[in-house]
């Protein structure tokens, strides 16, 4: 049975059953009764202290406001379908518990405005979580770096092995990837920490509010100001959501390494046993399930931005119910996002590296071409000469069936009169690492200089 709505004055007939049903929101927005509590009695306080209402009514609300808030965190008072959305469903219950004073709540405020405001809260929350749980993973990735150092492995463009690298150097670019979704998520913030409460319906409220004093109780940086765009702008939620899809394209870039590295194919990871599952037909498999749903779920999340780009295309100014639309994307972006990192840094925790499985690779191959090129060029050569004679060269190891390391000194003499003895040294993929002299680079000197940085940066970070 739905209760006689707050708004009902105007109607000659109750809402229906079936329109209710089809309306209401608080299944999700439910998830907002904590912001949506603590927005109100920053309202109600500023209200007394404009002397819009007395101090005893109130604190009046308030008290009650804050028994509410145990009701619904124990479970004895259920916000279910019958009402429209959170927000009337905590103003019935004020109603009812303080009698005709608890209507007083809502002066000078509309649902527009309280419902961004809540969501400007959670997000505040949102971020902060996300952010240390991104912090958490660059720690696991450092921790794994230093672990490993000095392990080489093939380096990759177009998936075709390029040169040797330092799989601590590749856990590190990880690393950096993750500290521009830390900053995407502060920079976030720093636009949407700004109250929208006092912008009423829209236009605002002749009572003489104070919407900066509500903006510092809830530790805001200021107010939206224009009240129009206060209450019709979802920007703040598409920049969150946004955020959250880059996040995930990076940990479904890395989801997708592990899912390769685990291969017999590959064979440089193994995840620990309990984090794979098995087959329930072929008794040998082992499954990288979890690194692959961090992969797959970064549908859901993309799928969020889409979404919510699309209810706000075209909507005119300035509040529209379209916008309670919101909520879904919202959440699952922000669920999807935060279960996703969490499980990351465990997967990564308990996989191993093989490190013998990926320097057998290193050898067998032609990885160190490039050094051949680059000892040609410090020999006087031009870059492409040295570069169209070291492609011969490995032309030549194919048709004979030989990699770069059983080639002797008159075999490359044909080649060019410049080689010497010295040029075996080169070949070598940990000299190849050890050659890098640029900043950045996978020298192993480089490697360590940045792990040394990010674990003092890390340290520093606090939650
Ligand atoms: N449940 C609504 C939402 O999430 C709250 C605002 C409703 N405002 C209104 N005028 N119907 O968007």
């Amino acid at each position: 049975m739905s209760h006689q709505a707050l708004w009902s004055g105007r109607f000659k007939e109750p809402l229906s059953e079936i329109a209710l049903n089809f309306s209401s929101s608080i299944d999700l927005d439910k998830q907002l009764y904590e912001e949506d509590i603590a927005g109100s009695i920053a309202h109600v306080e500023m209200l007394a202290a404009t002397h819009i209402l007395t101090a005893a009514e109130s604190r009046r609300i308030r008290t009650a406001l804050k028994n509410i808030e145990k009701e619904i965190h124990s479970g004895k008072f259920k916000l279910t379908g019958e009402f429209e959305d959170v927000h009337l469903a905590i103003e019935q219950r004020l109603i009812q518990k303080v009698g005709a004073v608890g209507g007083k709540l809502h002066t000078g405020r509309s649902r527009n405005d309280q419902i961004a405001l809540d969501e400007r809260l959670y997000l505040r929350t949102a971020v902060k979580e996300l952010s240390n749980l991104v912090t958490h993973l660059q720690r696991v990735l450092i921790y794994k770096a230093e672990r490993y150092f000095g392990a080489l492995m093939p380096g990759y463009t177009h998936l075709q092995r390029a040169q040797p690298i330092m799989l601590s150097h590749h856990l590190l670019a990880y690393v950096s990837m993750l500290e521009r979704d830390f900053e995407r998520l502060r920079d976030c913030l720093k636009r949407a920490n700004k109250s929208p409460l006092g912008a009423a319906a829209l236009a605002g409220t002749s009572f003489p509010i104070d919407r900066m004093k509500v903006a510092k109780k809830l530790h805001f940086d200021g107010i939206v100001e224009n009240s129009i765009d206060a209450v019709s702008d979802r920007d703040y939620l598409l920049e969150l959501i946004a955020t959250c899809s880059i996040v995930m394209m990076h940990l479904s870039r890395f989801a997708e390494e592990l899912v390769l590295w685990s291969t017999k194919e590959f064979g440089f990871a193994h995840i620990s046993d309990s984090y794979t599952t098995g087959s329930s037909i072929m008794p040998q498999k082992k499954n990288p399930d979890m690194a692959e749903l961090v992969r797959g779920k970064t549908g859901r999340v993309y799928g969020a931005l889409m979404n919510l780009l699309t209810v706000m295309k075209a909507l005119p100014l300035s509040y529209n119910r379209d916008m309670q639309e919101d909520k879904l994307p919202l959440f699952e972006a922000v669920g999807t996002t935060r279960q996703c990192l969490f499980i990351f840094s465990h997967i990564l925790v308990h996989t191993k590296f093989d490190r013998v499985r990926m320097e057998e690779e290193l050898r067998n191959d032609f990885l160190t071409a490039t050094e051949i090129a680059d000892y040609l060029v410090r020999k006087g050569m031009p870059f492409r000469d040295a570069h169209a004679i070291t492609g011969k060269i490995v032309s030549y190891c194919i048709e004979h069936r030989m990699f770069l390391g059983n080639l002797d000194i008159d075999t490359l003499h044909t080649f060019s009169k410049s080689f010497e003895p010295d040029v075996f040294d080169y070949l070598l993929p940990h000299t190849s690492v050890e050659q890098k002299k640029s900043a950045g680079s996978t020298a192993p000197h480089e490697v360590k200089r940045q792990i040394v940085r990010w674990s003092r940066l890390l340290k520093a970070r606090k939650a």
